[in-house]
């Protein structure tokens, strides 16, 4: 869902610069090599010894700048057994994943409040829309691995228990005590989860 580029390649150049765009300016053609356009990025998984036994590693125009302008981007998720990528969104892309490995509950949530859920094996794709609520559970006994594509360079990810709980500064509790309808030591707890 990103616009089209207008010219062939524009590899990012990242380094902060003066001038901002929408997205990233770029390099001089007569600096771009081969290099800009191959990358390691999702050759090694990140650990998964955390607390939600799963990681994401991503490839987009921040760890491979030769994406800039093309729309397109892809994340390799590792999980552990019992790992969980928890509920979140992409702002700006539609999500296609492909398990290549192990079983995942993979669900999603509509705008009508829907939720749509499957298991999904090894070979097999699931694809979730724009900006909705989704998450993938390893519910196999081995570990787990996903590939997933975006059709943004950089789809943005929000994460519901972190952007609610976590943010900096705080939501202030009385407005998630009447959210959630409990009272303010139940957000206080969760909220002390999530760095604050
Ligand atoms: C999986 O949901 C991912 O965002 O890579
Ligand atoms: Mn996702």
């Amino acid at each position: 869902s990103d616009p089209d580029p207008l010219q062939d390649f524009c590899v990012a150049n990242l380094q902060t610069s003066d001038v901002t765009v929408d997205g990233f300016p770029c390099k001089q053609t007569s600096s771009v090599v081969s290099d800009d356009f191959f990358s390691r990025a999702l050759s090694k998984g990140r650990s998964t010894d955390n607390i939600l036994s799963f990681n994401v590693t991503s490839a987009n125009v921040l760890s491979f700048p030769g994406l800039n302008t093309l729309g397109l981007s892809m994340n390799r998720v590792d999980f552990a057994p019992g790992g969980l990528n928890p509920p979140h969104s992409h702002p700006r892309a539609t999500e296609l994943g492909l398990v290549l490995q192990g079983q995942l509950l993979v669900g999603f949530i509509s705008t009508s409040n829907v939720f749509y859920s499957k298991i999904v094996n090894e070979g097999e794709n699931f694809v979730i829309p724009r900006g909705l609520v989704h998450f993938q559970y390893n519910v196999g006994k081995e570990k787990a691995l996903a590939i997933t594509t975006f059709n943004s360079q950089l789809p943005g990810v929000v994460v519901a228990s972190l952007t609610l709980f976590g943010s900096k500064p705080a939501i202030p509790s009385e407005v998630l005590a009447k959210a959630f309808q409990v009272d303010q030591q139940v957000v206080n707890q969760i909220t002390s989860k999530f760095g604050n």
